[in-house]
Parts: C-alpha cells; sequence; structure tokens
C-alpha cells in the first residue's frame, strides 16, 4: 500500500546578476571585518539593479521550477507569491508571474503578506488545498520573492540582500513530504520591524527583533511538541529562518536550550545539524520571505542523497510577528532529483559590484517606480519602467 504525502515536490532559486562582499562594506563603513564576517555570519549579499524587482525575480524563479522539473504549467492550479516588497496596493505579484510564467486561466493566483512569513503562509494554504482534495490532482506553486533593504550605513544594512525561491507544491513530492496539520504556530503583534507604505526601506529595531525570533521560537517550538508529542521520530537537521548566519545559530541554541541543553552541546550539534543550510543563503543575504526556503535549497543542494528517509525540520518567523515550527521526510530519490533541479546553478557567473556600484544602484532606485520605460538589452525578465501609471515588463 502506498501513502499519500503531500510536500515540496522542486525548487528553484533566481537572484539578481551582482553582489557586494560584505567585508568590503565593512572597511568602507569603518567596522571590523570580523563584525559582518564572524560576528553576522554574512559574506556577500545580492543588490537588485532597478531592473531586478520582485516581479522579475519571482517570475525567473517561477519559469525555471517548472523547466527544471519538467512540471507542465497546465498542471498548476494554484499561484502564490509571498513577498513583503509588494510593487503595488492593490496588484498582486503572483498576477504577472501568473502571465510570465504561462500558467493556465483556471488557475487560482493571489499574493500573501506577513513580513518574511508571507512565503510559508502561502507554502500552508497550498498544502491544506491539497490535503482537503481542493487541488483535484493539481499542483501549486508558491513563490517567495523579496528585496531586503535597509536605509545606508545603518545597523541593517549588512543584512540585505535580494533573490527568489520557487516551489512546486504537490502530491508525491519528489524532495520533501511534509507533515501537513502538525505545525506548531505563534503569533503577536510587536513593532520589530516593518515598511511604512512610502519607504523601500524597512524601518527595524534590530536588537528587538532578534529577541522577538527568539521569543516566537520558544512559542511555536512548545506548540510543534505538543502537538508531536506522539511522533518521537529524531530530527536529522534543523533550518531556520535566516536574516543573517548568526541568528540561525542563535536559534538552534535556543532550540536546544528547550531541549535541555547548554549552549556548547547547542554548538556541538550546530556544524551537522544546521550549516550546511546556511551555505546558499551566506552567498545571497536576506531574502525575508525566501529565506527559510533558500535554506532549505541549500540543505538539499548539499546533502539530498545522505538525508532520504530522515526527518528535517523548518522554523519560519515573519516580523510584526507570526511564526511556524513544521517537520518533513526527505523522499527517496531526492540526491539524484536534487542534481537534476541545478539548484545552484542562478549563483555561477555573478558579477562583483564595487561598493561605488552598490552606491550608484541605491542612489538611482528612488522611493516610487516612475522611470518612462526603457529598452534594453535584458538577459531574463525585467522590469523596464512606467507606462501612464502601468507597470511594464520585457521577457
Ligand atoms: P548591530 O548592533 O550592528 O550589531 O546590529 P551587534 O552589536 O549586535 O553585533 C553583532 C554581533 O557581532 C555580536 O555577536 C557581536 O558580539 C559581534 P552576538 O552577540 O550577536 O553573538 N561582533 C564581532 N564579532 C567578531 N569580530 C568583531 C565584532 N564586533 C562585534 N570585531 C543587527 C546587528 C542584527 C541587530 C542589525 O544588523 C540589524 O538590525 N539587522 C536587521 C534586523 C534583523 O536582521 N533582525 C533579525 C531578527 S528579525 C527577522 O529575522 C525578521 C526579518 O528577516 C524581517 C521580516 O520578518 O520581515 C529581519
Amino acid at each position: 500500500m502506498t501513502t499519500r504525502t503531500i510536500g515540496i515536490d522542486a525548487i528553484a532559486l533566481s537572484v539578481p546578476e551582482g553582489y557586494l562582499e560584505l567585508a568590503e562594506l565593512a572597511q568602507v563603513r569603518g567596522v571590523a571585518p570580523g563584525k559582518y564576517v564572524d560576528g553576522l555570519g554574512v559574506r556577500l549579499m545580492s543588490v537588485a539593479r532597478a531592473h531586478e524587482d520582485p516581479v522579475a525575480l519571482a517570475t525567473s524563479a517561477a519559469r525555471r521550477v517548472l523547466k527544471q522539473s519538467g512540471v507542465d504549467p497546465a498542471t498548476i492550479g494554484l499561484c502564490i507569491v509571498g513577498s513583503e516588497t509588494g510593487v503595488d496596493h492593490s496588484k498582486p505579484i503572483a498576477a504577472w508571474v501568473h502571465r510570465l510564467a504561462g500558467l493556465s486561466q483556471s488557475c487560482r493566483s493571489f499574493e500573501t503578506k506577513h513580513a518574511c512569513f508571507g512565503g510559508t503562509a502561502g507554502l500552508m494554504n497550498a498544502l491544506d488545498w491539497i490535503a482537503s482534495g481542493s487541488a483535484r490532482g493539481r499542483k501549486a506553486l508558491v513563490v517567495c520573492s523579496d528585496i531586503a533593504r535597509y536605509t545606508l550605513a545603518s545597523a541593517g544594512e549588512p543584512t540585505q540582500g535580494a533573490g527568489a525561491v520557487a516551489m512546486i507544491i504537490s502530491e508525491n513530492p519528489r524532495l520533501c513530504a511534509l507533515e501537513v496539520g502538525a505545525s506548531g504556530s505563534y503569533t503577536k503583534e510587536v513593532d520589530d520591524f516593518w515598511r511604512p507604505l512610502y519607504s523601500k526601506d524597512a524601518i527595524v529595531d534590530g536588537q528587538l527583533s532578534v529577541q522577538c525570533y527568539l521569543d516566537a521560537i520558544t512559542g511555536a517550538y512548545g506548540e510543534w511538541k505538543t502537538v508531536n508529542a506522539a511522533n518521537t521520530a529524531p530530527i536529522a537537521r534543523r533550518l531556520y529562518h535566516v536574516p543573517y548566519g548568526k541568528m540561525a545559530k542563535k536559534a538552534h541554541r535556543q532550540v536546544m536550550s528547550l531541549e535541555g541543553k547548554t549552549e556548547a552541546e547547542a554548538d556541538e550539534t550546530y556544524a551537522t545539524e544546521v550549516a550546511t543550510s546556511l551555505e546558499l543563503p551566506s552567498q545571497v543575504g536576506n531574502v525575508y520571505t525566501a529565506s527559510l526556503y533558500l535554506a532549505f535549497a541549500s540543505l538539499v543542494n548539499a546533502e539530498a542523497d545522505k538525508l532520504e528517509g530522515k526527518r528535517i525540520s523548518f522554523f519560519s518567523y515573519g516580523s510584526g510577528c507570526a511564526a511556524e515550527y513544521f517537520a518533513g521526510t526527505i523522499v527517496e530519490g531526492a540526491g539524484a532529483f536534487a542534481k537534476q533541479l541545478d539548484i545552484a546553478g542562478p549563483l555561477a557567473n555573478r558579477r562583483k559590484y564595487s561598493f561605488a556600484e552598490y552606491e550608484a544602484i541605491r542612489k538611482a532606485d528612488g522611493e516610487v517606480d516612475r522611470r518612462p520605460v526603457e529598452a534594453g538589452n535584458f538577459k531574463t525578465v525585467a522590469f523596464t519602467g512606467v507606462d501612464k501609471d502601468v507597470r511594464k515588463y520585457q521577457g
């Protein structure tokens, strides 16, 4: 007898064409490079140019996941984009992705928002849609797309990034079967991080945000333990929301302390249970909604073959705040399929920006997107400007 499973069938990412080295940023800002590289655990951050907006990034990831996985766009019945970098107060990023990725007109599409938790809100919706029977055998496309941006020279600046992760959610997934209906959730209204409607830069109370994240993991993990009291299968790898690498280490210490372990004991398991999931995030930076799923992509890219049949856990945090802890199992054959997906492919051949280029890109990207449409020689789908208040895309 085969058991019906639901989960992450395939995954792909997209990133802007260039990045900045954090050691160079530290030098210019007069900060010891060790603070960024070791203190925060960050190495490179993706920098989005004006044409690499959240719609363009989301579309590139969506097209790539369909192509690499061989999933027919006609079989997608639900398209959700999680983002906190929305480009319009009304029109969802999902509407453009739906057209530009060639999805069927009978496919439902919308955007979800709750800071970095928006992607997980989309994922949970997709899982429930399939589990309820509403999917009628169709699959869901869940895309997380964001540009993490803080004021130049602020404490948040080294924790920026940009990119998108797209996932196919389906029955009999080829990467990870998720434990549907067994999550631990946590919600509490707090003012740790937000982005007013008039601003592209987020506002953050950094130290409070770290504390809110830790309070949320305590709440969500506690609830997850209660819900899963009867399931004692060990967790081989633990994935956390990664605003910067060190935060995942703090999160792991917190979870381990809830298991009665000391900080030293937590740090012993960190290298095995957490470190491989931080490799791709350390090359991209914070991608808000996509960060947890970039960590998952990093894990399956590095060691899906070793983990087949093993249980892994996920922790999603969104400022404001909402959080969820859940788990799943890497399925048989995931190792070979991950190779077919060529997950890290988009990170090859990127351009390294100098600090001067980074600063120029930021200064050229004003608060409101009103630049006129201009033709460009873009390698991929691109936001080309605004014509009579209508956003235009090429490619
Ligand atoms: P800060 O005040 O510049 O840094 O802000 P710090 O003084 O806290 O130092 C950071 C670490 O570097 C410390 O280590 C220092 O000891 C160490 P820790 O105590 O944390 O282990 N350090 C050094 N290490 C080596 N060599 C040195 C050195 N100097 C110091 N020379 C902060 C840091 C993260 C607050 C800031 O970057 C920030 O505000 N970032 C944005 C907010 C953020 O990422 N918050 C994370 C939790 S909230 C979240 O994850 C949600 C979010 O993704 C958005 C959403 O949900 O929508 C942000």
